[in-house]
């Protein structure tokens, strides 16, 4: 009998690399979550195999019907949805809070309505059953200083801290994931930290200092192996995705070498972070971002989180796409032209 994995997000990058990676293996019945079954997307996903269920995470009863008997879950939130959403700007202005906390708000909703629905099928799901994507608490890594880096707490005081607090049973079955910067990430601004100048040199500017390493993920490409490498493994384990960890120094060293391209990096200031952002609350919440990951470090500097080779070490096929290999195929247009 095949066991069903409940996808979230399956039409989005970190959702629809994990559908991908469980349609490889006939003991898995992949069942994907979309608000829209009749989008491009979602038909695409289920002529692939994908059984797919119309589901909002803000409401957690019809997540538990899209739960219900799940051997596994993988969830994920985009706190970038209400962050940029007009209707949600405008409640953010009714409510009299920022766009930022009114997102970490939503998302947060949205992470603890999955953990609720996943606790009301508990009794059904593996050993290792609930994998839940996050990252790092900002504010208690940085003992407070940053109180604001709203899309890594949002995640993380739910998965784990919602979860451990409310749904022990749960919490037994659980891992969380942490996942590193995309290497796709450079498509979502551009014109602002990475580009050309007028010498036909490019430059990338973020706060971190510039030999500070940090984690990078192929998202499309590595999130599914690495959740079905992790779903493997013991519960009760927090991990870092990542294919290659190195310093934005570092980083464009190697596009230079990949592309051909003179390309540097240069460490800004937080106003001048801000500044190239063309939306001033997105340019802040980056700018927290970057300054947390120069110290204590994108992970909060928790150096017990595993990664790929702790799993391999585990005899536990984990493939991973290196930086290099990722520039490689990369579309570079939207930069260089
Ligand atoms: N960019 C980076 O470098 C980076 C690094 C680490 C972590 N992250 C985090 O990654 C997250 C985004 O992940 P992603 O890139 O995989 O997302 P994505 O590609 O933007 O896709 C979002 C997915 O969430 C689903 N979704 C959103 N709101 C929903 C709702 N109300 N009900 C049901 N489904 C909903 C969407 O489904 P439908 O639209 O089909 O309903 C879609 O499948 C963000 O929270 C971000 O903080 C980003």
């Amino acid at each position: 009998m095949t066991k069903v994995v409940a996808v979230v997000g399956v039409t989005g990058n970190q959702g629809g690399s994990v559908a991908k990676r469980f349609l490889q293996d006939a003991r898995y019945h992949v069942r994907g979550l979309t608000r829209d079954p009749t989008s491009a997307k979602a038909e695409e996903l289920a002529e692939q195999g994908v059984e797919v269920v119309r589901a909002d995470l803000n409401d957690v009863e019809n997540l538990k019907e899209a739960f219900a008997g799940a051997s596994l879950i993988f969830t994920v939130t985009n706190y970038w949805e209400p962050f940029f959403r007009p209707d949600c700007r405008q409640k953010a202005a009714e409510l009299g809070i920022s766009c930022r906390r009114h997102a970490y708000d939503v998302e947060y909703q949205q992470g603890k309505n999955m953990a609720d629905a996943a606790a009301a099928t508990c009794g059904t799901l593996d050993d290792n059953g609930f994998i839940a994507s996050t990252l790092s608490h900002a504010g208690n890594c940085s003992q407070g200083k940053f109180k604001e880096l709203y899309h890594f707490d949002a995640k993380a005081d739910v998965f784990p801290g919602y979860v451990r607090d409310n749904h022990p049973e749960l919490a037994k079955k659980m891992s969380c994931v942490q996942t590193g910067y995309f290497m796709s990430s450079y498509k979502l601004a551009p014109n602002s930290y990475f580009v050309k100048q007028a010498d036909g040199s490019f430059v990338m500017r973020f706060p971190t200092a510039p030999t500070k390493p940090v984690p990078h993920l192929a998202v499309n490409e590595d999130t599914g192996s690495f959740v079905y490498a992790v779903s493997q493994m013991p519960p009760g384990r927090s991990y870092m995705a990542e294919g290659w960890t190195c310093s934005w120094l570092d980083f464009m060293r190697i596009w230079s070498g990949v592309t051909g391209h003179k390309g540097r990096y240069e460490q800004v200031s937080d106003t001048d972070m801000i500044k190239a952002a063309q939306d001033q609350a997105f340019g802040a919440e980056l700018n927290d971002m970057f300054l947390y990951s120069d110290n204590p470090g994108y992970d909060g500097g928790d150096d017990t989180l595993l990664t790929a080779p702790d799993i391999r070490r585990a005899s536990i096929e984990c493939p991973m796409t290196t930086l290099e290999q990722y520039m490689r195929t990369a579309d570079w247009s939207t930069v260089t032209s």
